[in-house]
Parts: C-alpha cells; structure tokens; sequence
C-alpha cells in the first residue's frame, strides 16, 4: 500500500523480476506497460477532449457537405480509427495531432458501406448509421459483434430507425437500412436510455421530414456536446440535456468549428489514481460536475476534492476506506469509471460492494486484479471487494479500455512491478497515459514483448 509503505515500494520478488526482464523484452510483439508501484502521484495533468463524443462528433460531420473542424481531439487510437472510417466513406480527414485538430472535408457523394475489417476494431464505427441513413437513405454497415464487455444490443437504434420509416434487414453479417422516401418524424420511446440508440436517432432525425420525439434518451455530457454541435450546424433541438428530446427536421445543415467536451472518464481515472496512491493531483481541462458522484464517492473514501477554475483536485494521505458503488445512466455512476473503483477498493480499509448494471462482462478484468492479490469475489452483477493492505505486482492482461487502466492503477499501488499487456485498448482511450503518469512521479514505460503469455513474476 503507497500510503503506508513509506512509497518505496521495491520489494525481493520484485527485483528478480526486473533483472530478468532484460531478456525478455523485444522490440517486437504486444505492447504492454511495466510499473514499479509504490510511488505517490504528485503535480497536475490535463485532460483532452473525450473519445466517447468525438467519434460522434467525427460521424456526423457526414451529415453535411463541406469542412468540419473539431478541436480538442484526443490523440487515441479510436480516432485513428474512426478517421480511417470516414475516409473510407469518402471524406478528407486532415489531424494535426499536436494541435488536437481534425478537419475532415465532406463530398457531396458519399459511400454507403462502413466494412466488417473496420467495424470489428470499433464499435463505436456503428454511430456512422444514424447520418448515412439521413444523409444518403441508405447504410450497409457491418454487425460488430459482441466484445469484451458483454453483447451489446442493437435493437433500440433498429426499432427507433424503423418507427421513422427505414427498412432494416441483416444479411451476410452486415445491416443493411433503407429509407429511400427520406426519413419521417415519429414518436420514439426507449426501453433504456441507451447512449449509442439516443446518438443513432438524434443523428437520424435531425434531417428527417417533421418532428421525433426521443422520450427516455440518455443524457451523458457526450450526447450534450453532440447535440450542441448539431444545433451549432442548424438543426433544431429541444430538451438538451433531459429524457426528452425534441427534433424539427431541416433540409440541410451546414459545417462548424466545434470543440469536444473534455473526457470526464479520463479525469475520473486521474481522480482515483491520485486516491490510490495517497497523491495530490490537480485534474485540469476538467468539468468536476460531469463526476458529482464520483468525486463525492471519493470524498467518502477519504479524499479531499476541491473544485478548480479549470478542474478539480483530489488530495489522500491516508489508506483509502472501501466504498460500495452502483452503475447507471448518467447522472448515475458511470459504468466507465466502474472498474476503477473496484481496484480502489482492492486497497481500502473494508469491504464495499459494487453492482453493475450496464455491461454483463464487465467483471471479466477482476480475475486479473486478484492476480495481484486483490479479494473480490463476483456473484451476478454484483462483486464484493475487501481491501487488502497491499497489492503485489505480477504480470496481468488488459482486456478493455478501463479494466486495463484499472490494472495500471492497481499497479501503481501495489507492491512490486506489475507489467499490464495488450495495452493497445488502454491506447484506444486515454491519450498521453504514460508521459502523464511519468510527469506526475509515477515509475512506468511502455516495453513490448514477444509472447506475453511468458511473462514471468
Ligand atoms: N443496449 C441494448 N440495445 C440497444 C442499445 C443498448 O440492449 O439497442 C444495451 C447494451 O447491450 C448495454 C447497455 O444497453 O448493455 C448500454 O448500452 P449503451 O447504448 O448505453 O452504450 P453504448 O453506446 O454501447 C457508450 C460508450 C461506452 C459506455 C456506455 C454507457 C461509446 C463509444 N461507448 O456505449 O463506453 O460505457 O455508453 O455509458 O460511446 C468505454 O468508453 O469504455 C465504453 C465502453
């Protein structure tokens, strides 16, 4: 544990480990992060626009003709991603990476097919149905499948897309929609406001004929910062921000500049690194309201937060105590910033219970965390964590954005190195993670090897 251990950290086991490190590391194969724990996180850290409203941001510039700009874009591999997406439907996409500027230049003529080879890389490649199907009466895009966070349905973007009047069929694995009529308003309710349906029919019915109602949507800051943008452009909404979403379709919208609301998952990571490490980190570029519960249940855990002019900042100096944490749309706990919790607590002083409520799989991470020692137990969508006094390092695999990063975490306070791999999908998401960890104090740098699965503690 950082905050008792005097933050050396360096334990027996862990220096054979590193010394036989040496031999194994190779300039080829998986990237994976190699973390000596036990330091405190100390100094600020800025935060970029967030993945999950930028891709949005990326696809619906499709629903006009001309060039968009969006600033604050994250330097992560979904974007690169994404950009290879809409490229590939026909559009220019210039990234000035280190401006964390994108500007992506729109034809008049657009293709009609987001393919399997992308699509399967990103889930996230679905939000180009929404404007295809307006903008062109016709999108084939690939099914992406289910991934490591559990199965992830379709069927309320299907169902709404249908209540407006497209024909949806599926052949040959991909969804092939049709509204050659041009769309139509309708009155739409959602058995649950998801995120990614919300975004499709917002999307959709912006340059659909008359009104649709989108009743029980979602309201995340992400789905905000869309439909601000699309307002910006000159579609008419109402009830931004509400369950309620009200659209009067238009003939045609035209190209903005717009910047991308700052990732509040990312600044939610920060928060609870500086938690678990006993740290002091001031979280800049960030909108500490856009993490009420998250920073309060911190608070709980003994954390003092400050809200900043710009941010927020999360000071610990002693063991964090165990708190019990349930994921919901928001403005509920963010089923994102789940999996870090859950290696807090691994930490804490106590036992707390988490309950997820959003993604079946996503638990999946835990048997990592348990490989450094963590006792969590998983019954359902519930998981019992007691805190253990220390974590020890060990070689652990991330399967996902957050549950890698909450292994990096874990890593930072445990005892030992800890070598977290398949880092490609914390790279999906956090931009900068280990110039920024390196800046704030913490011992990491990011290796590859061959054959992780030789990894040895
Ligand atoms: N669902 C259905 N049918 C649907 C739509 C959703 O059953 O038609 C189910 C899903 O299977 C899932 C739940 O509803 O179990 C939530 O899905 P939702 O549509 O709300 O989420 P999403 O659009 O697939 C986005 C984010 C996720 C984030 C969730 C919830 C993006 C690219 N992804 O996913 O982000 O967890 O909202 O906030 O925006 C991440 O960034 O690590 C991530 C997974």
């Amino acid at each position: 544990m950082v905050c008792d251990s005097g933050n050396s950290g360096n334990s027996d086991g862990m220096a054979s480990q590193d010394s036989s490190w040496g031999s194994m590391r190779q300039t080829l194969g998986v990237d994976a992060f190699r973390i000596t724990g036990g330091k405190p996180l100390l100094g600020e850290v800025r935060v970029s626009g967030a993945k999950n409203s930028v891709l949005k941001l990326m696809a619906l510039s499709l629903l006009t003709q001309g060039r968009t700009q969006i600033t604050s874009v994250p330097d992560i591999l979904d974007v690169s991603i994404m950009s290879r997406l809409v490229t590939r439907l026909g559009a220019r996409v210039e990234w000035e990476r280190a401006e964390g500027i994108l500007s992506i230049d729109v034809p008049e003529e657009l293709e009609q097919r987001a393919d399997y080879d992308l699509v399967r890389q990103m889930r996230a490649s679905i939000s180009v149905l929404g404007p295809l199907i307006a903008r062109l009466g016709v999108a084939d895009i690939a099914l992406p499948g289910g991934d490591a966070i559990g199965s992830r349905g379709l069927d309320m973007h299907l169902a709404g897309l249908e209540r407006m009047g497209a024909k949806v069929t599926s052949q040959h694995g991909y969804l092939l929609a049709s509204a050659p009529e041009r769309l139509k308003g309708a009155s739409i309710w959602l058995d649950f406001p998801s995120v990614g349906a919300t975004e499709t029919l917002l999307m959709a019915s912006v340059l659909a004929e008359g009104t649709t109602i989108i009743d029980n949507a979602a309201r995340e800051p992400e789905i905000v910062d869309i439909s601000h943008m699309l307002q910006e452009m000159g579609a008419q909404i109402d009830g931004v921000g509400t369950s309620t979403l009200i659209v009067d379709g238009v003939d045609e919208l035209r190209p903005v500049t717009h910047e991308t609301v700052s990732d509040r998952i990312v600044a939610g990571t920060w928060a609870v690194a500086a938690a678990m490490t006993c740290g002091d980190v001031s979280v800049r570029n960030a909108n500490p309201h856009h993490l009420d519960i998250a920073l309060d249940k911190l608070a709980s855990a003994g954390a003092e937060v400050t809200h900043l002019p710009d941010g927020f900042r999360v000071r610990m100096e002693d063991r964090p105590r165990a708190v019990g944490i349930v994921t919901l749309p928001y403005p509920g706990f963010a089923t994102d910033l789940q999996p870090q919790f859950i290696a807090m607590n691994a930490i804490a002083y106590g036992t707390a219970m988490v309950t997820e409520n959003l993604f079946e799989s996503r638990f999946k991470f835990v048997n990592e965390l348990v490989r450094l020692g963590a006792d969590v137990r998983t019954e359902a969508h519930h998981a019992i964590i007691t805190g253990r006094e220390s974590l020890s390092g060990a070689p652990v695999e991330s399967h996902d954005i957050r549950a890698g990063a909450s292994l990096v975490l874990a890593g930072l306070a445990a005892q030992g190195i800890t070598t977290v791999t398949h880092v490609n999908h914390i790279d999906r998401g956090y931009a900068n993670f280990v110039p920024d960890l390196q800046s704030l104090g913490a011992d990491i740098e990011r290796v590859s090897i061959v054959d992780p699965a030789r990894v040895s503690g």
